[in-house]
Protein backbone atom coordinates (compact mmCIF):
# COMPACT_ATOMS: atom_id res chain seq x y z
CA UNK A 1 0.00 0.00 0.00
CA UNK A 2 1.31 3.56 -1.34
CA UNK A 3 -0.78 5.28 0.40
CA UNK A 4 -0.02 7.70 3.21
CA UNK A 5 -1.90 8.52 6.42
CA UNK A 6 -2.47 11.44 6.19
CA UNK A 7 -4.72 10.68 2.67
CA UNK A 8 -6.96 8.83 4.46
CA UNK A 9 -9.53 8.80 7.57
CA UNK A 10 -9.61 5.61 9.54
CA UNK A 11 -12.50 5.31 12.50
CA UNK A 12 -12.33 3.33 15.31
CA UNK A 13 -15.90 4.47 16.47
CA UNK A 14 -19.01 4.04 14.57
CA UNK A 15 -19.94 7.43 12.61
CA UNK A 16 -23.03 7.39 13.94
CA UNK A 17 -23.46 6.23 17.59
CA UNK A 18 -19.40 6.37 18.89
CA UNK A 19 -19.53 2.52 19.60
CA UNK A 20 -16.06 0.96 19.12
CA UNK A 21 -15.98 -1.08 16.36
CA UNK A 22 -13.38 -3.59 14.23
CA UNK A 23 -13.39 -4.89 10.57
CA UNK A 24 -15.02 -8.75 9.68
CA UNK A 25 -12.61 -8.76 6.67
CA UNK A 26 -10.65 -7.02 4.49
CA UNK A 27 -10.83 -6.52 0.88
CA UNK A 28 -7.15 -5.23 0.87
CA UNK A 29 -5.80 -2.06 -0.35
CA UNK A 30 -8.01 -0.35 -3.29
CA UNK A 31 -7.22 2.78 -5.48
CA UNK A 32 -10.35 5.61 -5.58
CA UNK A 33 -12.84 3.71 -7.40
CA UNK A 34 -14.14 6.40 -10.50
CA UNK A 35 -10.44 7.31 -10.37
CA UNK A 36 -10.49 7.19 -14.51
CA UNK A 37 -6.91 7.77 -15.87
CA UNK A 38 -6.05 8.94 -19.07
CA UNK A 39 -5.04 6.54 -21.90
CA UNK A 40 -1.77 8.23 -21.86
CA UNK A 41 -1.29 9.39 -18.52
CA UNK A 42 2.32 8.41 -16.92
CA UNK A 43 3.33 6.01 -14.33
CA UNK A 44 3.01 9.32 -11.87
CA UNK A 45 -0.99 9.61 -12.73
CA UNK A 46 -2.34 9.74 -9.32
CA UNK A 47 -4.46 6.25 -9.33
CA UNK A 48 -2.08 4.22 -6.45
CA UNK A 49 -3.98 1.80 -3.88
CA UNK A 50 -4.49 3.96 -1.03
CA UNK A 51 -6.85 3.16 1.81
CA UNK A 52 -7.63 -0.40 2.91
CA UNK A 53 -11.58 -1.51 2.28
CA UNK A 54 -12.53 -3.15 5.75
CA UNK A 55 -16.21 -2.95 6.22
CA UNK A 56 -17.43 -3.04 10.02
CA UNK A 57 -20.81 -3.85 11.20
CA UNK A 58 -21.60 -1.58 14.51
CA UNK A 59 -22.32 -3.71 17.52
CA UNK A 60 -24.30 -0.57 18.98
CA UNK A 61 -26.41 0.42 16.31
CA UNK A 62 -26.15 -1.93 13.10
CA UNK A 63 -24.87 0.52 10.80
CA UNK A 64 -22.67 -0.78 8.76
CA UNK A 65 -19.51 1.25 7.33
CA UNK A 66 -15.91 1.31 6.03
CA UNK A 67 -13.30 1.82 8.73
CA UNK A 68 -10.94 3.24 6.72
CA UNK A 69 -11.75 5.99 3.75
CA UNK A 70 -9.86 8.08 0.92
CA UNK A 71 -9.86 11.92 1.80
CA UNK A 72 -13.46 13.25 0.69
CA UNK A 73 -12.15 15.92 -1.23
CA UNK A 74 -10.58 13.07 -4.08
CA UNK A 75 -14.44 11.26 -4.32
CA UNK A 76 -16.13 14.11 -5.24
CA UNK A 77 -14.77 16.26 -7.79
CA UNK A 78 -16.87 18.74 -9.64
CA UNK A 79 -16.05 16.94 -12.61
CA UNK A 80 -18.07 13.46 -10.69
CA UNK A 81 -18.67 11.34 -13.68
CA UNK A 82 -21.95 9.54 -12.86
CA UNK A 83 -24.80 10.18 -14.36
CA UNK A 84 -28.39 9.37 -13.68
CA UNK A 85 -29.34 9.64 -17.34
CA UNK A 86 -26.50 6.47 -17.99
CA UNK A 87 -29.50 4.11 -17.30
CA UNK A 88 -32.71 4.42 -18.55
CA UNK A 89 -34.62 2.22 -15.91
CA UNK A 90 -33.45 4.38 -13.43
CA UNK A 91 -34.05 7.42 -15.03
CA UNK A 92 -38.01 6.17 -15.11
CA UNK A 93 -37.37 4.81 -11.64
CA UNK A 94 -37.12 8.59 -10.73
CA UNK A 95 -39.87 10.09 -12.43
CA UNK A 96 -41.93 7.75 -11.21
CA UNK A 97 -40.63 8.92 -8.24
CA UNK A 98 -41.36 12.32 -8.68
CA UNK A 99 -44.99 11.46 -9.26
CA UNK A 100 -45.46 10.07 -5.91
CA UNK A 101 -44.00 12.91 -4.35
CA UNK A 102 -46.16 15.09 -6.42
CA UNK A 103 -49.21 13.21 -5.24
CA UNK A 104 -48.42 13.56 -1.72
CA UNK A 105 -48.31 17.00 -1.80
CA UNK A 106 -50.91 18.01 -3.86
CA UNK A 107 -53.15 19.41 -0.98
CA UNK A 108 -50.30 21.42 -0.19
CA UNK A 109 -50.06 25.05 -1.02
CA UNK A 110 -47.23 25.96 -3.01
CA UNK A 111 -45.30 23.06 -1.73
CA UNK A 112 -41.22 23.23 -1.72
CA UNK A 113 -39.00 20.14 -2.48
CA UNK A 114 -35.38 19.69 -1.86
CA UNK A 115 -33.33 17.22 -3.46
CA UNK A 116 -30.08 16.48 -1.29
CA UNK A 117 -26.99 15.27 -4.69
CA UNK A 118 -29.37 15.87 -7.51
CA UNK A 119 -27.34 15.36 -10.20
CA UNK A 120 -28.04 15.45 -14.01
CA UNK A 121 -31.71 16.73 -12.79
CA UNK A 122 -33.66 13.40 -13.32
CA UNK A 123 -35.62 13.42 -10.21
CA UNK A 124 -36.61 17.23 -9.82
CA UNK A 125 -36.62 17.96 -14.00
CA UNK A 126 -39.89 15.85 -13.26
CA UNK A 127 -41.20 18.34 -10.51
CA UNK A 128 -39.73 21.52 -12.68
CA UNK A 129 -42.25 20.69 -15.96
CA UNK A 130 -45.26 20.38 -13.05
CA UNK A 131 -44.02 23.83 -11.71
CA UNK A 132 -43.32 22.43 -8.05
CA UNK A 133 -41.02 25.12 -6.79
CA UNK A 134 -37.74 22.61 -5.63
CA UNK A 135 -33.67 23.13 -5.28
CA UNK A 136 -31.35 21.16 -5.85
CA UNK A 137 -28.13 20.68 -3.87
CA UNK A 138 -24.82 19.16 -5.52
CA UNK A 139 -21.05 19.65 -5.73
CA UNK A 140 -20.52 18.43 -9.17
CA UNK A 141 -20.13 21.26 -11.42
CA UNK A 142 -20.69 19.34 -14.78
CA UNK A 143 -24.25 17.56 -13.28
CA UNK A 144 -25.06 20.26 -12.32
CA UNK A 145 -24.85 22.33 -15.65
CA UNK A 146 -26.72 19.14 -17.11
CA UNK A 147 -29.49 19.94 -14.92
CA UNK A 148 -29.92 23.23 -15.08
CA UNK A 149 -30.39 22.80 -18.71
CA UNK A 150 -33.05 21.08 -18.01
CA UNK A 151 -35.18 23.31 -15.99
CA UNK A 152 -33.92 22.73 -12.65
CA UNK A 153 -32.65 24.94 -10.17
CA UNK A 154 -29.21 23.93 -8.39
CA UNK A 155 -27.53 25.50 -5.42
CA UNK A 156 -23.77 23.74 -6.23
CA UNK A 157 -22.45 22.60 -2.84
CA UNK A 158 -21.94 20.21 -0.39
CA UNK A 159 -24.86 18.93 2.31
CA UNK A 160 -23.92 20.07 5.55
CA UNK A 161 -25.83 21.34 8.52
CA UNK A 162 -24.33 25.13 7.92
CA UNK A 163 -25.86 24.63 4.26
CA UNK A 164 -28.94 23.42 5.68
CA UNK A 165 -29.79 26.04 8.03
CA UNK A 166 -28.76 28.77 5.29
CA UNK A 167 -31.65 27.33 3.02
CA UNK A 168 -34.31 27.07 5.29
CA UNK A 169 -33.37 30.71 6.49
CA UNK A 170 -33.56 31.99 2.63
CA UNK A 171 -36.35 29.50 0.90
CA UNK A 172 -38.05 28.62 3.59
CA UNK A 173 -38.59 24.54 5.24
CA UNK A 174 -39.04 21.92 2.67
CA UNK A 175 -42.54 20.25 2.59
CA UNK A 176 -39.90 17.01 1.23
CA UNK A 177 -36.55 16.41 1.15
CA UNK A 178 -35.56 13.49 -1.41
CA UNK A 179 -31.93 12.21 -1.62
CA UNK A 180 -31.56 8.77 -3.61
CA UNK A 181 -28.39 6.87 -3.78
CA UNK A 182 -26.65 9.81 -2.00
CA UNK A 183 -27.49 9.30 1.68
CA UNK A 184 -25.28 7.02 2.34
CA UNK A 185 -22.25 8.59 0.47
CA UNK A 186 -22.65 11.33 3.26
CA UNK A 187 -20.00 10.19 5.66
CA UNK A 188 -21.21 12.68 8.72
CA UNK A 189 -23.62 11.14 9.18
CA UNK A 190 -24.83 12.86 12.13
CA UNK A 191 -24.36 15.63 10.39
CA UNK A 192 -26.70 14.81 7.81
CA UNK A 193 -29.16 13.76 10.24
CA UNK A 194 -29.03 17.32 11.69
CA UNK A 195 -29.09 19.17 8.24
CA UNK A 196 -32.12 16.80 7.09
CA UNK A 197 -34.24 18.27 10.24
CA UNK A 198 -32.83 21.73 10.12
CA UNK A 199 -34.65 22.28 6.56
CA UNK A 200 -37.46 20.13 7.19
CA UNK A 201 -40.81 21.60 7.83
CA UNK A 202 -42.80 20.15 11.26
CA UNK A 203 -44.95 18.17 8.83
CA UNK A 204 -42.46 17.33 6.26
CA UNK A 205 -41.50 14.12 4.63
CA UNK A 206 -37.80 13.49 4.11
CA UNK A 207 -37.53 10.43 1.81
CA UNK A 208 -33.90 8.50 1.10
CA UNK A 209 -33.06 5.58 -1.10
CA UNK A 210 -30.28 3.21 -0.33
CA UNK A 211 -28.75 0.46 -1.38
CA UNK A 212 -29.76 -2.19 1.33
CA UNK A 213 -28.00 -4.51 3.28
CA UNK A 214 -29.79 -7.55 3.24
CA UNK A 215 -29.48 -7.06 -0.94
CA UNK A 216 -25.64 -7.00 -0.16
CA UNK A 217 -26.08 -10.65 2.07
CA UNK A 218 -28.24 -12.29 0.23
CA UNK A 219 -26.35 -11.93 -2.27
CA UNK A 220 -22.98 -11.70 -1.50
CA UNK A 221 -22.55 -8.69 -3.66
CA UNK A 222 -19.44 -7.56 -1.78
CA UNK A 223 -18.69 -4.97 -4.72
CA UNK A 224 -21.52 -2.62 -3.01
CA UNK A 225 -18.49 -2.17 -0.72
CA UNK A 226 -16.18 1.21 -2.04
CA UNK A 227 -15.33 4.36 -1.13
CA UNK A 228 -18.23 5.77 -2.11
CA UNK A 229 -20.38 3.88 0.16
CA UNK A 230 -18.97 5.07 3.64
CA UNK A 231 -22.08 3.28 4.95
CA UNK A 232 -24.60 0.79 3.75
CA UNK A 233 -28.44 1.02 5.95
CA UNK A 234 -30.47 -1.78 7.45
CA UNK A 235 -33.92 -1.16 8.42
CA UNK A 236 -32.86 -1.05 12.35
CA UNK A 237 -29.74 1.12 11.41
CA UNK A 238 -31.41 3.92 9.16
CA UNK A 239 -33.68 4.39 12.04
CA UNK A 240 -30.95 4.79 14.33
CA UNK A 241 -29.11 6.98 12.88
CA UNK A 242 -31.86 10.04 12.12
CA UNK A 243 -33.84 9.44 15.94
CA UNK A 244 -30.93 11.21 17.06
CA UNK A 245 -32.28 14.69 14.96
CA UNK A 246 -35.78 13.84 16.07
CA UNK A 247 -36.93 12.25 13.03
CA UNK A 248 -39.05 8.95 13.26
CA UNK A 249 -38.99 5.68 9.91
CA UNK A 250 -42.83 6.08 9.47
CA UNK A 251 -42.57 4.03 6.30
CA UNK A 252 -40.21 1.30 4.24
CA UNK A 253 -40.58 -0.03 0.71
CA UNK A 254 -37.81 -2.56 -1.42
CA UNK A 255 -37.57 -0.44 -4.65
CA UNK A 256 -35.71 -2.96 -7.42
CA UNK A 257 -32.70 -0.65 -8.47
CA UNK A 258 -29.06 -0.60 -7.59
CA UNK A 259 -29.31 -4.16 -7.31
CA UNK A 260 -31.81 -3.93 -4.05
CA UNK A 261 -32.39 -1.13 -2.68
CA UNK A 262 -34.74 0.18 0.25
CA UNK A 263 -36.94 3.71 0.60
CA UNK A 264 -37.10 4.96 3.82
CA UNK A 265 -39.55 7.23 4.72
CA UNK A 266 -39.16 9.76 7.84
CA UNK A 267 -41.56 12.19 9.28
CA UNK A 268 -41.12 14.64 12.78
CA UNK A 269 -41.45 12.48 15.65
CA UNK A 270 -44.93 11.57 16.32
CA UNK A 271 -45.97 13.29 13.44
CA UNK A 272 -47.11 10.53 11.82
CA UNK A 273 -48.32 6.65 12.72
CA UNK A 274 -45.77 4.46 11.69
CA UNK A 275 -46.66 1.71 8.87
CA UNK A 276 -46.83 -2.11 9.34
CA UNK A 277 -44.28 -2.02 6.76
CA UNK A 278 -41.68 -0.56 9.47
CA UNK A 279 -42.28 -2.81 12.27
CA UNK A 280 -42.24 -5.81 9.79
CA UNK A 281 -39.05 -5.56 8.02
CA UNK A 282 -37.41 -4.75 11.27
CA UNK A 283 -38.79 -8.28 12.37
CA UNK A 284 -37.49 -10.01 9.21
CA UNK A 285 -33.99 -8.45 9.56
CA UNK A 286 -33.94 -10.10 12.94
CA UNK A 287 -35.40 -13.60 11.93
CA UNK A 288 -32.13 -13.31 8.96
CA UNK A 289 -29.72 -12.57 12.12
CA UNK A 290 -28.71 -9.39 9.55
CA UNK A 291 -26.82 -7.70 12.15
CA UNK A 292 -25.25 -11.40 13.63
CA UNK A 293 -21.42 -10.97 13.29
CA UNK A 294 -21.67 -15.44 12.26
CA UNK A 295 -23.72 -13.87 9.51
CA UNK A 296 -20.79 -12.13 8.20
CA UNK A 297 -18.14 -14.01 9.13
CA UNK A 298 -19.92 -16.56 6.54
CA UNK A 299 -20.20 -13.75 3.87
CA UNK A 300 -16.60 -13.13 4.16
CA UNK A 301 -15.99 -16.83 3.64
CA UNK A 302 -18.37 -16.93 0.51
CA UNK A 303 -16.17 -13.56 -0.79
CA UNK A 304 -12.90 -15.31 -0.38
CA UNK A 305 -14.83 -18.66 -2.29
CA UNK A 306 -15.43 -16.11 -5.27
CA UNK A 307 -12.27 -14.46 -5.29
CA UNK A 308 -10.22 -18.06 -5.44
CA UNK A 309 -12.31 -19.18 -8.29
CA UNK A 310 -12.59 -16.11 -10.32
CA UNK A 311 -9.39 -15.09 -12.06
CA UNK A 312 -9.12 -19.15 -12.91
CA UNK A 313 -12.53 -19.18 -14.27
CA UNK A 314 -11.42 -16.22 -16.36
CA UNK A 315 -7.88 -18.16 -17.93
CA UNK A 316 -9.94 -21.20 -18.26
CA UNK A 317 -12.40 -19.35 -20.48
CA UNK A 318 -9.80 -17.51 -22.32
CA UNK A 319 -7.79 -20.46 -23.30
CA UNK A 320 -11.10 -22.47 -24.32
CA UNK A 321 -13.15 -19.86 -25.92
CA UNK A 322 -10.98 -16.71 -26.60
CA UNK A 323 -10.78 -12.89 -25.25
CA UNK A 324 -12.75 -12.22 -22.27
CA UNK A 325 -13.79 -8.41 -21.73
CA UNK A 326 -16.11 -6.36 -18.62
CA UNK A 327 -19.01 -4.28 -19.09
CA UNK A 328 -19.60 -1.32 -16.94
CA UNK A 329 -16.76 0.86 -15.98
CA UNK A 330 -18.89 0.62 -12.63
CA UNK A 331 -17.06 2.21 -9.27
CA UNK A 332 -18.13 -1.19 -7.24
CA UNK A 333 -15.55 -3.06 -9.99
CA UNK A 334 -12.97 -1.36 -8.47
CA UNK A 335 -13.44 -3.86 -5.57
CA UNK A 336 -13.84 -7.11 -7.89
CA UNK A 337 -10.76 -6.01 -10.22
CA UNK A 338 -8.41 -5.27 -7.04
CA UNK A 339 -10.20 -8.39 -4.25
CA UNK A 340 -10.44 -10.66 -7.01
CA UNK A 341 -6.29 -9.73 -8.82
CA UNK A 342 -7.84 -9.18 -11.91
CA UNK A 343 -6.03 -7.08 -15.01
CA UNK A 344 -5.31 -6.42 -18.03
CA UNK A 345 -3.92 -9.78 -18.79
CA UNK A 346 -7.26 -11.43 -18.52
CA UNK A 347 -9.84 -9.02 -19.53
CA UNK A 348 -8.67 -7.13 -22.91
CA UNK A 349 -11.35 -4.22 -22.02
CA UNK A 350 -14.42 -2.53 -20.20
CA UNK A 351 -17.57 -1.23 -22.01
CA UNK A 352 -19.49 1.48 -21.43
CA UNK A 353 -21.96 3.64 -22.52
CA UNK A 354 -21.17 6.74 -20.24
CA UNK A 355 -18.97 9.45 -22.82
CA UNK A 356 -17.13 10.85 -20.10
CA UNK A 357 -15.46 7.25 -19.45
CA UNK A 358 -15.17 6.23 -22.56
CA UNK A 359 -11.53 6.05 -23.83
CA UNK A 360 -9.99 6.21 -20.06
CA UNK A 361 -8.52 3.81 -18.18
CA UNK A 362 -9.79 1.78 -14.91
CA UNK A 363 -8.22 3.21 -11.86
CA UNK A 364 -5.19 0.98 -10.65
CA UNK A 365 -5.80 -1.81 -13.09
CA UNK A 366 -5.80 0.82 -16.58
CA UNK A 367 -7.98 -1.69 -17.97
CA UNK A 368 -9.09 0.48 -21.75
CA UNK A 369 -12.67 1.51 -21.61
CA UNK A 370 -14.32 1.52 -24.89
CA UNK A 371 -17.93 2.75 -26.36
CA UNK A 372 -20.54 -0.23 -25.55
CA UNK A 373 -21.49 0.10 -29.11
CA UNK A 374 -18.40 -1.40 -30.00
CA UNK A 375 -19.18 -5.19 -28.37
CA UNK A 376 -21.19 -6.46 -31.18
CA UNK A 377 -18.69 -6.01 -33.58
CA UNK A 378 -15.57 -7.16 -30.64
CA UNK A 379 -17.94 -9.96 -29.52
CA UNK A 380 -15.49 -11.46 -27.30
CA UNK A 381 -16.14 -15.23 -26.25
CA UNK A 382 -17.61 -13.73 -22.64
CA UNK A 383 -17.86 -10.90 -20.73
CA UNK A 384 -17.66 -10.18 -16.90
CA UNK A 385 -20.82 -8.51 -15.99
CA UNK A 386 -19.65 -5.76 -13.48
CA UNK A 387 -22.82 -3.69 -13.76
CA UNK A 388 -24.73 -6.23 -13.08
CA UNK A 389 -27.41 -3.81 -11.11
CA UNK A 390 -28.44 -2.82 -14.70
CA UNK A 391 -28.68 -7.06 -15.90
CA UNK A 392 -32.26 -7.07 -17.76
CA UNK A 393 -31.39 -3.22 -19.14
CA UNK A 394 -28.20 -4.62 -20.44
CA UNK A 395 -29.62 -7.97 -21.93
CA UNK A 396 -32.52 -5.75 -24.03
CA UNK A 397 -29.28 -3.30 -25.19
CA UNK A 398 -26.79 -5.90 -25.94
CA UNK A 399 -29.41 -8.38 -27.94
CA UNK A 400 -26.60 -8.48 -31.00
CA UNK A 401 -24.18 -9.56 -28.85
CA UNK A 402 -25.91 -12.77 -27.45
CA UNK A 403 -26.82 -13.49 -30.86
CA UNK A 404 -23.56 -14.03 -31.97
CA UNK A 405 -22.54 -16.38 -29.46
CA UNK A 406 -21.03 -14.23 -26.66
CA UNK A 407 -22.04 -15.25 -22.91
CA UNK A 408 -21.92 -13.43 -19.42
CA UNK A 409 -19.97 -14.24 -16.93
CA UNK A 410 -21.31 -13.34 -13.50
CA UNK A 411 -19.45 -13.66 -9.91
CA UNK A 412 -22.24 -13.66 -7.49
CA UNK A 413 -24.09 -15.10 -5.68
CA UNK A 414 -21.78 -17.48 -7.39
CA UNK A 415 -19.73 -17.48 -11.10
CA UNK A 416 -22.19 -18.53 -13.73
CA UNK A 417 -21.89 -18.51 -17.71
CA UNK A 418 -25.08 -17.54 -18.97
P1 LIG B 1 -23.64 2.24 -11.81
O1 LIG B 1 -24.89 1.47 -11.82
O2 LIG B 1 -23.70 3.68 -11.50
O3 LIG B 1 -22.66 1.51 -10.82
P2 LIG B 1 -21.61 2.15 -9.79
O4 LIG B 1 -22.44 2.91 -8.79
O5 LIG B 1 -20.94 0.95 -9.22
O6 LIG B 1 -20.68 3.04 -10.58
O7 LIG B 1 -22.86 2.11 -13.18
C1 LIG B 1 -23.37 1.56 -14.30
C2 LIG B 1 -22.32 1.69 -15.41
O8 LIG B 1 -22.72 0.84 -16.47
C3 LIG B 1 -22.22 3.10 -15.95
O9 LIG B 1 -20.85 3.41 -16.18
C4 LIG B 1 -22.98 3.03 -17.27
C5 LIG B 1 -22.83 1.59 -17.66
N1 LIG B 1 -23.96 1.06 -18.45
C6 LIG B 1 -23.72 0.61 -19.73
O10 LIG B 1 -22.56 0.66 -20.20
N2 LIG B 1 -24.76 0.10 -20.46
C7 LIG B 1 -26.03 0.04 -19.96
O11 LIG B 1 -26.96 -0.43 -20.64
C8 LIG B 1 -26.26 0.51 -18.62
C9 LIG B 1 -27.62 0.46 -18.01
C10 LIG B 1 -25.19 1.03 -17.89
Amino acid sequence: MSGNETFTETAEACRNCNTSMAPFMSFGPQPIAQNFVAADAGPEAHDDLCYELAPCLCPGCGLMQLQQLPAEDCLFSPSYAYRTTASTRMVHHLEELAGDVASMLHDRRAPFVIEIGCNDGSFLAPLARRGIRHLGIDPATKAAEEARAKGVRVCVDRFTPRKATEIACSEGPADAVIGTNVIAHLRDIRGTAEAVAALLASDGIFIFEAIYLGAILKRTAFDQFYDEHPFTFSALAARHAFAQAGLELVDIRPVPVQGGSMRYAFARRGKRTPSRAVTDLLRREEAIELHDPAAWAAFAERCAQIRNKLRPTIELLRNRDGPVAAYGATAKSATVITYCGLDREVIDCVYDTTPDKIGLLTPYSRIPIRPAGRLPEDTPGHVLLFAWNHLSEIEDRETAFRAKGGRWLHYHPDILVD
